[in-house]
């Protein structure tokens, strides 16, 4: 089988990682992929967003199955272009992507589908918006309605937070057009995670779950990034809280999705609060999370290949998927000015010496600079992953993978699989 995976981070490496290990799988190609992924499969040089040109290149190429990594070209419609045009491909079409692209469908999808979700008001208008803000001292996490990977929610604790909060998003425009209308929703206590399922739209299938680190700081703090770094499963969704997970938020999610004939085909990822009264939706991804990829794809026994192909069958409820009684941790190692203004351009060393440690390396990040090396090409640059039987182990291992690689400026995180809780505004 011939397959194409659509994407260029830490996430894609792992899927391609995985994929390669399949008896169904005889070539594999990515677009456009990064260094990493060069080292074990053909990069072709094609933009995610370049849903034709994509097309084009899986017609031509007689690819048996597409798989794609991040939400932009889900939400752009990837899936109805290719399947338009006879393709199979792996994700959900545009219409079901929009639990994501929309962060207020999906709220008032869940009000409708009594899914439980923090309380929230949409506004569209600034002064709207402003008014409540005004008679509202209360902490609120304010939110852009379109894409703005993964940095479009702004905890505020207090009324001129919030008025902060409300500036940048609707009057400075620094999410663009996903900040004309926002969602101000109440700030949700607990722990928060991360559950991943394979659905076909009518079988879910859950896989372990995980942790994710999203700020920048060590102990929470600082900005929001795409994930600094992250650990499964974790001790938090227990039986009992997955059973809970299941037949509160994902079954109602997909059976909701079916009624609103928005079939979704994919992965469902479900960002959670596990709060006192039980776990609450944060957001709803259509696609696999970045890094807890690299933490749950190591921990599957089964072929990747065949679970993929029997969801675009319809035919997942003929899987048995086999997960690994251990843990996994990925740390992120980011650029200078990550996440604002990530430098670029540094050599990376040391990369070869990683797997001296037991560890993996997932590349995001990186590129050949002109003289051959590896060098930093976006803001999170690589996650050094590792398993063992206990976290405890798998976090000592992943540290000392990162400790062999340097560049110029790196930033990570020194407590990945330890979870400090608690609320933290986004604007210290
Ligand atoms: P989102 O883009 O909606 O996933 O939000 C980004 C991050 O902000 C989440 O991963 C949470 O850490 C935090 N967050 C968002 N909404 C809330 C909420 N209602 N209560 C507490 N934290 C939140
Ligand atoms: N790690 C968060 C995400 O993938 O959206």
């Amino acid at each position: 089988m011939k397959i194409l995976v659509v994407g260029s981070g830490g996430r894609e490496h792992t899927i391609v990682w995985k994929l390669s290990k399949s008896r169904h799988v005889d070539k594999i190609y990515a677009a456009p992929g990064n260094f990493g992924i060069s080292s074990m499969c053909k990069c072709v040089n094609i933009n995610v967003t370049e849903l034709e040109a994509l097309a084009d290149f899986a017609e031509k190429k007689e690819i048996d199955l597409t798989v794609v990594g991040p939400e932009l070209p889900l939400t752009m419609g990837i899936v109805d272009v290719f399947e338009e045009k006879g393709l199979k491909i792996f994700g959900p079409t545009k219409k079901a992507s929009e639990i994501e692209g929309s962060k207020a469908f999906a709220k008032e999808f869940m009000r409708k589908y009594h899914i439980p979700t923090a309380s929230f008001r949409i506004f569209e208008n600034y002064e709207d918006a402003r008014d409540f803000v005004e008679s509202n001292d209360t902490p609120l996490a304010i939110k852009a309605d379109g894409l703005a990977a993964g940095k479009g929610a702004l905890i505020c604790l207090n009324r001129m937070e919030s008025m902060k909060a409300l500036d940048s998003m609707m009057v400075k425009k620094v999410f663009g057009s996903a900040g004309t209308r926002v969602i101000i929703e109440d700030i949700l206590v607990g722990e928060e995670v991360s559950v991943m399922a394979f659905t076909d739209g009518k079988t879910i299938a859950p896989m372990v779950s995980a942790q994710d680190h999203k700020r920048i700081f060590d102990g929470g703090f600082g900005p929001n990034t795409g994930g600094m770094g992250a650990f499964s499963p974790t001790k938090v969704v227990n039986d009992r809280m997955m059973r809970a997970i299941m037949e509160q938020i994902m079954e109602p999610t997909v059976e909701g999705l079916r009624q609103e004939d928005r079939l979704f085909k994919g992965i469902l990822y479900a960002g959670l609060m596990v709060t006192e009264i039980g776990p609450k939706v944060i957001e709803f991804n259509c696609r696999f999370g970045d890094p807890e990829t690299q933490v749950v794809l190591p921990l599957l026994k089964s072929d990747l290949a065949e679970i993929f192909l029997s969801i675009v069958e319809d035919e997942l409820e003929l899987q048995d998927i086999v997960w690994k009684e251990e843990s996994a941790v990925c740390v992120v190692m980011a650029s200078e000015g990550y996440p604002e203004k990530p430098v670029k351009g540094r050599r990376i060393h040391g990369l070869k010496d990683v797997r001296k440690e037991g560890c993996m390396v997932f590349h995001a990040g990186t590129s050949r600079g002109k003289d051959g090396h590896v060098i930093t090409s976006g803001g999170r640059v690589i996650g050094i992953a590792a398993t063992d039987r206990k976290l405890q182990g798998a976090i000592a291992k992943a540290y000392k993978g990162v400790g062999r690689v340097s560049f110029e400026g790196a930033q990570f995180r020194k407590d990945i699989g330890h979870v400090v809780g608690g609320v933290k505004s986004s604007f210290f």
